[in-house]
């Protein structure tokens, strides 16, 4: 049978890409490339699974960096694209090709707390209860349709470090469970064209 191809695009420390790579044999999919922006952890975790990585840094030319992304992209022929940890805006060119075939995982209950500030933005708010959404990109920050969430509860003495690790906890199985549906075909990702 056909693998499902995943991507993994990612600029962090990749501890939701060592989840997929831990956990393959339960989603199914195969890991077929990472790509990142920077230098990080991310690059070695997915060396040491064997996992090819590109590097892909922003100059000042950002439609020459959304081409280089598309021509990766393209190259890794993906069925499922999962920004998890990825910093960047991903351009036009990029979603035309790909929209509905890429997710991205956020810490946060979306819509509340978009942007790369949201566990530190929760806490700001003094929210009781916060979680995770599994969502597919749009060309909005955060905004594209929700997937999956699940809650996590915020504890008095939480800093954002705290409760950032915990949501990761969280963060690792969804991941994990929303990729085994789409390589599974209970998820769909569809195709703008
Ligand atoms: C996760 O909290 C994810 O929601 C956010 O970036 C973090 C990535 O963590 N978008 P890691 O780099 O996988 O450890």
């Amino acid at each position: 049978m056909k693998k499902f191809r995943v991507v993994v695009l990612a600029s962090g420390s990749g501890s939701l890409l060592q989840a997929l790579i831990d956990r393959q044999n339960i989603h199914g999919g195969e890991l077929v490339g990472l790509i990142t922006d920077i230098p990080c952890r991310a690059q070695a975790r997915a060396r040491n699974a064997n996992i090819p990585v590109t590097t892909i840094e922003v100059g000042l030319d950002r439609s020459n960096w959304n081409k280089k992304l598309l021509s990766a992209l393209n190259n890794l022929n993906p069925d499922l694209i999962v920004s998890a940890g990825f910093m960047r805006i991903i351009g036009t060119e990029v979603l035309e090709e790909f929209e509905g075939k890429i997710i991205n995982i956020h810490p946060a209950l979306l819509p509340n707390f978009p942007g790369s500030n949201a566990v530190r933005d929760t806490l700001i708010a003094g929210a009781k209860i916060t979680g995770t959404t599994v969502h597919f990109v749009d060309s909005g920050i955060d905004t594209g349709e929700i997937i999956s969430q699940k809650e996590v509860e915020i504890l008095p003495n939480d800093t954002e470090a705290s409760l950032h690790n915990r949501i990761k906890l969280i963060e690792q199985e969804l991941i994990v469970n929303v990729v085994a549906d789409f390589a599974s075909g209970k998820l769909n990702a569809w195709s703008k064209s």
